[in-house]
């Protein structure tokens, strides 16, 4: 089989593993987290990181450093994992869904300012939603497969209303923007580090930014807001630390980042000058700089979701395992009733969307095969 994303764990892994059991560190505190954590941040550009035990509390985490509570919106793309919805929703706060670009599949800055000058009216120093009455309280938009949107207008907007900016950059280690990393582009950001990712530690996430106080709220709370030395808490805090064990492999894997993400550029151009003219489809789209995280095709407007499906099932019949994408948050169970914008560019794409296989130790010969049976499937 030719799986679609699957960690690549061939350098210093066992090793550091193996020291883990050694020390018997093994729990939260440990050089490897330490260590990671200085990793990541230079790898994004930040002054600060803080590693996390999953993308997702590190988006709950973030958002609650920055001031989001019960009862508020956060606006995010409809057109993410449903993860930074649910981190929103773990704060008692509700998606505020708006589309995205087709240039970058990214929340459309336009459209959110579009939407904030329509809907949004300033009481004092609070911006409340017209429609809900509910305060925004943080604009977040996501880098899709490593791409990065347009963020100087996201900084002017956010600044324009006075709202923090936090980023969902689950997907984007390795991006750039500008020719530099990420992590200088917004308030905090947030990596994840699941098993899918350019970068794994089993499970794991890192906030990332370069505010020391903000950075140091968040180490707080990730960390049940103890006040050391003795048992003593002054908030609400989270047990959400990575531990030294998942460390460990992080930092075997992020000694590997810049081929890891050579090789995730490496596929995307592969598989659009190989497939091209092939067929009626489009690629994933691409910002200068994408970590290009994932890679595949687009079948035309006139295709579904059982198109998308049939040809997945197809090509797992031949050993290759090939994908769907993200169901909008707008159309998931929980999510129905939020407040959403038009969607129109999220509703037509989403289910057209055909992920290849793109492991970092895939090889030119699995990429040309599964290229011989796409064609032969799509004929
Ligand atoms: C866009 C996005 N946001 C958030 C997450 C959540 O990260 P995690 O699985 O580490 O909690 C993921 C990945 O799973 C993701 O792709």
């Amino acid at each position: 089989m030719i799986f679609l994303a699957v960690p690549n764990l061939t350098g210093n892994e066992k090793k550091y593993l193996d020291n883990c059991i050694e020390t018997t560190f093994v729990s939260s505190v440990g050089e490897y987290v330490t260590r990671f954590e200085s990793m990541v941040a230079k790898a994004t550009g930040s002054d600060y990181a803080v590693a996390t035990s999953a993308g997702t509390t590190g988006l709950h985490a973030a958002l609650t450093a920055v001031g989001v509570k019960h009862g508020e919106l956060v606006i995010i793309p409809t057109f993410t994992f449903i993860a930074s919805a649910n981190a929103v929703a773990h704060c008692g706060a509700e998606p505020w869904c708006m589309d995205i670009s087709a240039d970058d599949w990214c929340l459309d800055p336009k459209i959110v300012r579009q939407e904030m000058n329509r809907y949004c009216e300033k009481k004092g120093s609070i911006l409340i939603h017209k429609p809900s009455g509910k305060r925004v309280a943080a604009i977040m938009p996501v880098y899709t497969l490593g791409n990065i949107p347009d963020m100087s207008l996201f900084r002017s907007i956010a600044d324009e209303y006075e709202l923090p900016l936090v980023v969902d950059a689950a997907c984007a280690i390795g991006a750039e923007y500008n020719q530099q990393p990420f992590g200088k582009l917004a308030d905090v950001s947030v990596l994840s580090f699941n098993g899918n990712k350019t970068i794994t530690c089993g499970g794991g996430g890192a906030v990332v930014g370069n505010n020391k106080e903000l950075l140091n709220l968040v180490r707080h709370l990730t960390t049940t807001a103890r006040v050391w030395p003795d048992y003593d808490f002054d908030m609400v805090g989270f047990n959400y630390r990575m531990t030294n064990v998942q460390a460990a492999v992080g930092c075997a894997q992020m000694e590997c980042l810049d081929d890891f993400v050579k090789t995730k550029r490496w596929v995307r151009i592969y598989y659009k000058e190989a497939l091209n003219g092939k067929g009626d489809f489009s690629f994933f789209p691409h910002t200068e700089g994408s970590s290009c995280w994932f890679s595949g095709i687009v079948l035309p407007v006139s295709a579904t979701l059982k198109d998308a499906k049939y040809i997945c099932d197809e090509l797992k019949k031949r050993d290759i395992e090939a994908r769907p994408f993200w169901k909008p948050v707008h159309l998931q169970k929980p999510y129905r009733s939020s407040p959403r914008g038009k969607v129109f560019v999220a509703e037509s794409l989403w289910e057209r969307i055909i992920t290849l296989p793109c492991s970092t130790n895939i090889t030119e010969e699995e990429m040309q095969k599964v290229k011989s049976v796409l064609c032969l499937v799509l004929s």
